[in-house]
């Protein structure tokens, strides 16, 4: 028998999707990558891994019991790295029942399900992981002067999306300690990099500075981010998976505290000098503070050490090479900016799967 696979749940969005491409390219045992395909997903992300004989696309709901019923009996997964989830902050104060459907029901239904399958598993049980990617929104907002989160912060989750995530990861501990289940939770900070929606702060930043249209900041501009590339994300959560300790959660970050004006000011002042005949330069004279986020967390930073001592992981990118390769992928992906901003990809997958 070849190598089991892993479930990867929301492989197509924008984590999911580095993750599922660096492990194909990486580990051995194949992926069988479980995607509703929502506005996030997208399969353009993953076109490089199309016809890839380790990787096997399945369009589908984490909240389908039956579904994952199958696909553990059929695939028989050596571990799940659960991302699937709604995602956008902004969207979760507009729009909240989404987020508690898919990241409290659905990892609920997937847990469960996980569950079932590991207690029947022999001899393979005690090698089995679950994997919970969450954030470092569950911790809430820390002061200026405050220390980073630690894993033994208290959660204070303040946005739907927090309160949700930090709602999943709670039930994950609790399937832990009641039912032995052998789960990891990895809290990460902001990601940015290739492949993420252009809802969020950094892409939405860069292709508003190339169309020549305003850069909103909300508020002063001062919130604090501890931003990581998603490579080095990625790479954390297969050192996690690999060597963690079962039960345990794991805080990731950058150690890359930076206000939003900064971090607008850094893309601006890169798309300078590699677009020096766009519209508006310098591209800075397109910021404009706009009204706040309601309930916007004020700072948000990681203390790393566990995973630092426990794994030796450390990020590889500084936010200055991180922030000049993501530029540098969305200046040269023209089409895929194209293809998630315009409709037609919906449209296309509507098509392809009947939604
Ligand atoms: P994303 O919004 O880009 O992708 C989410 C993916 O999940 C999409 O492909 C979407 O189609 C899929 N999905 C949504 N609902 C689903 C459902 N019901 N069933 C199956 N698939 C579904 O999100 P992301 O930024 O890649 O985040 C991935 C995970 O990492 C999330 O759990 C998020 O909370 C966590 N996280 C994100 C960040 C960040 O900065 N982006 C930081 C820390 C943690
Ligand atoms: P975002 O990328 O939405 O991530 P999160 O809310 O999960 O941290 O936002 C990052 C920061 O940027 C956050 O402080 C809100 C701010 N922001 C803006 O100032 N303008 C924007 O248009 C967006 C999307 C975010």
């Amino acid at each position: 028998m070849g190598n089991p696979p892993i479930l990867v749940t929301g492989g197509a969005g924008f984590i999911g999707s580095n993750f599922v491409l660096r492990w194909l390219e990486t580990e051995s045992n194949p992926v069988v990558n479980l995607d509703k395909l929502t506005y996030a997903g997208n399969l353009g992300n993953l076109a490089a891994v199309n016809a890839h004989p380790r990787h096997s696309f399945v369009h589908g709901d984490i909240g389908d019991r039956k579904l994952l019923g199958d696909l553990f009996a059929r695939h028989q997964p050596c571990a799940v790295v659960h991302f699937a989830a709604e995602s956008h902050v902004d969207r979760s104060i507009h729009a909240p029942d989404d987020f508690v459907r898919t990241n409290v029901n659905g990892t609920f239904a997937l847990l469960e399900e996980a569950r079932t399958y590991w207690s029947e598993m022999d001899p393979e049980r005690s090698q089995f992981r679950f994997l919970h990617v969450s954030t470092d929104e569950v911790y809430g907002s820390l002061g200026r002067e405050d220390p980073p989160f630690r894993e033994t912060s208290p959660y204070a989750p303040n946005s739907p999306y927090a309160a949700s995530k930090a709602s999943s990861d709670y039930l994950v501990r609790a399937y832990h300690h009641t039912y032995r289940l052998p789960t990891l939770t990895t809290n990460c900070s902001n990601n940015y990099g290739p492949y993420q929606f252009p809802e969020k702060l950094i892409p939405l930043t860069i292709l508003h500075a190339l169309q020549g249209k305003t850069i909103p900041v909300y508020g002063d501009g001062q919130n604090v981010r501890d931003w990581l590339f998603v490579e080095d994300h990625c790479r954390a959560i297969r050192m996690v998976l690999a060597r963690g300790r079962p039960g345990r959660t794991y805080n990731i970050g950058g150690r890359n505290q930076k206000r939003n004006l900064e971090v607008v000011e850094a893309i601006c002042s890169i798309l300078d000098e590699l677009r020096p005949a766009d519209p508006v330069v310098p591209h800075s004279g397109l910021i404009r503070l706009v009204e706040d986020r309601p309930g916007h967390d004020r700072r948000y930073a990681m203390d790393t050490s566990r995973i630092e001592q426990e794994l030796g992981w450390g990020p590889q990118e500084t936010f200055e090479s991180g922030i000049r390769k993501t530029v540098t992928w969305y200046l040269a992906n023209p089409a895929w900016v194209k293809e998630v901003t315009s409709g037609s990809y919906r449209q296309w997958i509507a098509t392809q799967y009947s939604m």
